[in-house]
């Protein structure tokens, strides 16, 4: 396969969205590549679907296996819809959240284990891995006040849980960058938003020289 698959992760409130949005321009301008942008939970029609189901406030009875499954079941959907097809059609694909998302917020935040996520999770994704991953770390007491600024009352289903869940969704994250370092990359998230897009395209720019002019 001749495409370059690129995640981009972290907690919520950690800005990675609004980073993606601020450098995917100068990133297509500088590529030599066409670049796909994506995201999970969704990401294709059926995933999007999924997605709603998973994220819907009144769903507060869903179980947290239930929600680990859903969570693989979009992740496949959207890995045969979108992401395998541009990846062989030798296109840049930069995926907003992956299969760390899994492992960080249901193994580590709801507490299932990383080693059943990860389990379920090689079911669905068969070895397709991000040859980057692009960390976004933030303190959660600050990714949480921004999206309570933000989006003001409006959060989803996770955005709701309490702070020793997002505590524990990064812990995850650091210790799954601990043992891959060379695939997941940490940008500063507690910056200003200019200064995080800065970083972003500097660690792109710098991880694929060959990519980009
Ligand atoms: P988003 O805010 O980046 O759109 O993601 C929606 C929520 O879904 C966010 O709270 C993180 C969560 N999530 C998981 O818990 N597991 C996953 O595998 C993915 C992709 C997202």
């Amino acid at each position: 396969m001749s495409g370059v698959f690129i995640s981009f992760e972290g907690p919520d409130g950690a800005g990675k969205t609004t980073a993606l949005n601020a450098v995917l321009p100068e990133l297509q301008k500088r590529a030599k590549k066409e670049i796909v942008a994506t995201r999970e939970p969704g990401g294709s029609p059926i995933a999007e679907k999924i997605r709603d189901l998973i994220l819907d406030v009144k769903n507060l009875e869903m179980d947290d296996r239930t929600e680990a499954l859903l969570y693989a079941a979009q992740r496949r959907q959207h890995l045969i819809d979108i992401i395998l097809p541009n990846l062989e059609a030798d296109k840049i694909v930069i995926s907003d959240r992956f299969v760390d998302s899994s492992i960080a917020y249901q193994g580590g935040g709801r507490q299932i284990g990383v080693d059943a996520v990860t389990s379920i999770n090689d079911f669905a994704i068969e070895g397709t891995m991000p040859e980057l991953t692009v960390y976004f770390d933030v303190p959660s007491e600050v990714g949480l006040d921004r999206i309570k600024s933000n989006r003001s009352g409006t959060e989803d289903r996770l955005e709701k849980e309490k702070i020793e869940f997002h505590q524990r969704v990064r812990d995850t994250y650091m210790k799954l960058q601990e043992q891959s370092p060379d695939r997941i990359q940490v940008i500063n998230a507690n910056q200003d938003t200019l200064q995080v897009a800065q970083d972003v395209l500097e660690l792109i720019i710098t991880k694929f020289p060959n990519l980009f002019n």
